[in-house]
């Protein structure tokens, strides 16, 4: 057969840690007690009441195709909670869409206004699928390697040292995977003033936006001056709600930007699952629901602390401390290894799985980064495990 792959898909990457991921869990598939430092997912179930809306709504039947925006009623109140947080009046009949992820609703944005050979900024260390979907797209990522000595702060001097006349759009993480970084109002008003000036598109990914600590503020980009225009904020439930595996996402943005974005999600997907938005319908707004996202957020305040005072505790490796989300960068360059060595050995001699953060960033080959997204006692071991670790190949 001829090759049939499309120009675009062979542009896709293949992760280069997938292979990492893919041998912890054959290794656990042994049944090898593998720590999960790897996974972007709190290890927490789904909040009670929403499971147990969603279980009525499947027995209410709401098993047919919703709108292609969304239900109205979580419209509504989603435009509702993002008013509260950030003071953004978005109208919930043209600006907010309800999608299948936020992982889709980052291909929706990106597909829909980059064109080939457009040229998209991304300050790295970042989530990989932004490269990729600027790339399958025919965009050019143009990266912007940001400095672990700063906390991963984003450069608003070095982002506009890379603005031509073909730049499009801006990608920004905040608060970021993998760094942990919460940037400053003063660095994103910057950044705001150059996407007004040079007339630039931001997508502003602000999935872990209730995941901020030590007092640091989350800011939504699209909150700054002439930014609510230009800005398309995408955001989810995986994260905060602990819904990984349900699949819901949303985006809100000005009605110019939405009803170009509504005609690519309506061919990807029609719409997202009607019973999950139904559940959510009747259960996002319970006290309930809201105590169990507060103490899963506590819980992780709490594990960041332990995991941050635990690898400052080994020597030879550097923790960058995050203020935001649930990741941190560790520097392991003092042990003599790369952080793609460092991952692979300590997860064939101490079953701890982290993620290389080369992965993540061109830059960052002497990170690995580790996910406290999980369980006490996981986190626990895995702090004595790497110390052994470390300890044996600083002999
Ligand atoms: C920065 C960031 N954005 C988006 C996503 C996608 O989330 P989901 O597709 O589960 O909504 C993730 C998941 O890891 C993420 O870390």
């Amino acid at each position: 057969m001829r090759d049939m792959v499309s120009e675009n898909a062979k542009r896709l990457e293949a992760s280069p840690i997938r292979a990492i991921l893919d041998r912890a869990a054959a290794l656990r598939a042994q049944g090898k007690p593998v720590i999960p430092f790897s996974a972007g997912e709190p290890d927490f179930p789904t909040p009670e009441p929403i499971k147990a809306a969603t279980m009525q709504a499947i027995a209410d039947n709401y098993s047919h195709y919703a709108s292609n925006r969304g239900l109205p009623a979580l419209r509504k109140i989603l435009a509702k909670k993002i008013q509260g947080d950030t003071g953004l009046a978005y109208d919930p009949e043209t600006e907010i869409l309800i999608t299948s992820s936020g992982a889709e609703a980052l291909n929706n944005s990106i597909l829909t206004f980059v064109n080939p050979g457009d040229e998209v900024i991304i300050p790295t260390p970042a989530f990989v699928s932004y490269k990729n979907l600027v790339k399958f797209a025919g965009g050019t990522f143009v990266d912007i390697p940001l400095r672990a000595d700063n906390g991963f702060q984003l450069d608003a001097d070095e982002i506009e040292a890379h603005i031509t006349s073909k730049t499009k759009m801006i990608i920004l993480n905040n608060p970021n995977n993998p760094s942990g970084a919460v940037y400053s109002r003063e660095v994103l008003e910057r950044v705001a003033a150059l996407a007004v000036k040079y007339d630039l598109l931001v997508l502003s990914d602000e999935m872990y936006s209730r995941l901020v600590y030590d007092g640091a503020e989350f800011i939504s980009m699209a909150a700054l001056p002439g930014m609510r225009e230009r800005t398309i904020v995408v955001s989810g439930f995986s994260k905060s709600y602990a819904m990984t595996g349900w699949r819901l996402g949303y985006i809100a943005t000005a009605k110019e930007l939405a009803g170009p974005i509504l005609k690519v999600h309506q061919y990807s997907t029609t719409c997202s699952p009607t019973f999950i938005q139904q559940g959510l319908v009747n259960s996002l707004e319970l006290p309930e629901t809201e105590e169990a996202v507060k103490e899963m957020l506590a819980a992780f305040a709490r594990r960041r602390e332990m995991i941050v005072k635990g690898l400052q505790a080994i020597p030879n490796i550097t923790p960058v401390v995050p203020k935001g989300a649930f990741y941190v960068m560790v520097d392991v360059s003092a042990t003599g290894k790369s952080g793609m060595e460092f991952a692979q050995e300590l997860l064939e001699e101490h079953s701890v799985a982290t993620v290389p953060a080369v992965g993540l960033g061109d830059s960052c080959g002497d990170y690995i980064r580790i996910s406290y997204a999980a369980s006490d006692e996981d986190i626990q071991e895995g702090l004595r495990r790497m110390e052994a670790f470390v300890k044996a190949i600083s002999k």
